[in-house]
C-alpha cells in the first residue's frame, strides 16, 4: 500500500456561497485544508471589510471545531478607492482583492468596467504590498471562448503589471500554455493558482458522450497540450505555482439547464484529485510544496504544523450531495478517485 504524507495544506481559491449552501460544502473543505482564501463573488458581492468581517463569521460557524481559517477577500468595483484598500491593510482577517472584469463569469456584473476606475485603489495595494487576485479573461463576446485567456494577458494584464510593477499578481486557475509562459517569466510578484480539474481534464471531457455540465467552469477546459502544460508547471517545483481549486458549488438543477451555469465542485475530494494529477506525473515528491509552503509564502502566512495523509486506494464518489435544501453533482460523481484521504 502506498501512502503520502504531507503538511496540511492550503486552498488558495474557493467559492463557498452563502446561507445553507455554505453550511453543506465549508466541511468539505475543512476536513483537508488548514486555510482558504474565500472568493467574494456571491449575489450581493461582498465589497466592504464589514460585509467581509459578516461572512467570516458564518464561514467560521459552519467549520466549527475543525480549526479551519477563512482568509477573506473584498471584490473589486467600479467604486474601490484608496480609502477601501486602507480599511483592509488595517483589517487582520482581509488578505487580498478580486479582480472580475464585469460580465467574465458568475456574478461579475458588479465587477471593474475598466481598470482605470480602479488606479487609486491598485496604486494603494502596491505600495501596501496587498494582493490583486485577477479573473484573466477578456469579456469581448467576438473574442473566441479559448482564446479569452491569452487574449487578456496580452491585452490586460502585461499593460497592468508595467503601470504597477511592484503589485502583487495571482493570475488564478490558469489554463493555458500562454499562462504558465507568462507568469514563468514575470516578476517573481506574479504568480498563478491552478485547479485540480484542469490538471486532470481536457476540452475533450466537456463532450464525452455528450454534453457534460458538470464539466463546464471558467475559464473553459482546454486543449490537452495545455493541460500538459499545467501539470509540468505544477510539478516543477517552482514556487510560482500552487494549488487552488476554485471549487465552485451550483445546485443540480443550475448545471443541468438550457443555459447552464459555470463551476465545477471538487472541494469533496480536492486533495484525492491533486494527488491523482501528481501521481500520474511520477511528482507525488513535488506536491508538498504546491498544496502547502508556496502559497502560504506568498501570501505571508506561516506554515500550516498538522499533516494530512493520503492513501492509494480506490473509492466510488457519491451521486451527489446535499448543497442547503438542493443538491451539487461532485467532479466524478459515481465514478472513482485513486487515493484517498486518510
Ligand atoms: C466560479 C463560480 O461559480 O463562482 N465559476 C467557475 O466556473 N470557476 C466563478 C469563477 O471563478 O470564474
Ligand atoms: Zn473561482
Amino acid at each position: 500500500m502506498q501512502t503520502i504524507t504531507i503538511t496540511q495544506p492550503d486552498d488558495l481559491h474557493l467559492h463557498v456561497r452563502d446561507g445553507q449552501a455554505l453550511q453543506s460544502v465549508v466541511p468539505d473543505t475543512a476536513k483537508q485544508f488548514a486555510r482558504a482564501i474565500i472568493m467574494p463573488n456571491l449575489a450581493e458581492p461582498i465589497t466592504s471589510v464589514a460585509q467581509a468581517s459578516n461572512y467570516r463569521d458564518q464561514i467560521l460557524s459552519a467549520s466549527q471545531g475543525t480549526g479551519f481559517t477563512p482568509l477573506m477577500t473584498l471584490y473589486l468595483t467600479d467604486k474601490t478607492d484608496a480609502a477601501i484598500i486602507k480599511e483592509v491593510s488595517e483589517s487582520q482577517f482581509i488578505h487580498a482583492l478580486k479582480l472580475y472584469p464585469a460580465g467574465a463569469t458568475t456574478n461579475s456584473d458588479k465587477g471593474v468596467t475598466d481598470l482605470k476606475n480602479i488606479t487609486p485603489a491598485l496604486e494603494a495595494m502596491q505600495s501596501l504590498g496587498i494582493p490583486l487576485l485577477v479573473h484573466g479573461e477578456v469579456t469581448d463576446p467576438s473574442i473566441d471562448i479559448f482564446d479569452r485567456e491569452q487574449v487578456f494577458i496580452d491585452s490586460v494584464l502585461t499593460p497592468l503589471i508595467k503601470q504597477f510593477p511592484h503589485l502583487k499578481v495571482v493570475l488564478e486557475h490558469i489554463t493555458t500554455q500562454q499562462a504558465v509562459d507568462f507568469v514563468s517569466q514575470a516578476s517573481e510578484n506574479i504568480v498563478a493558482t491552478i485547479t485540480a480539474h484542469h490538471l486532470l481534464m481536457n476540452r475533450n471531457d466537456i463532450f464525452t458522450g455528450g454534453i457534460r455540465p458538470h464539466h463546464y467552469c471558467l475559464p473553459v477546459l482546454k486543449r490537452e497540450t495545455h493541460r500538459q502544460a499545467l501539470v509540468t508547471a505544477a510539478t516543477s517545483g517552482s514556487a510560482k505555482f500552487f494549488l487552488g481549486t476554485d471549487s465552485a458549488p451550483h445546485p443540480q438543477d443550475a448545471k443541468e439547464s438550457a443555459c447552464g451555469c459555470a463551476g465545477i465542485y471538487t472541494a469533496l475530494h480536492a486533495m484525492e484529485l491533486y494527488t491523482e494529477a501528481f501521481d500520474n506525473a511520477n511528482a507525488l515528491d513535488k506536491l508538498e510544496g504546491f498544496a502547502s509552503f508556496y502559497g502560504a509564502n506568498f501570501y505571508g502566512l506561516e506554515r500550516n504544523t498538522k499533516t494530512i495523509t493520503m492513501k492509494k486506494e480506490k473509492w466510488q464518489v457519491p451521486e451527489s450531495i446535499a448543497l442547503g435544501d438542493k443538491t451539487v453533482i461532485p467532479l466524478r460523481a459515481n465514478e472513482f478517485c485513486e487515493w484517498r484521504l486518510v
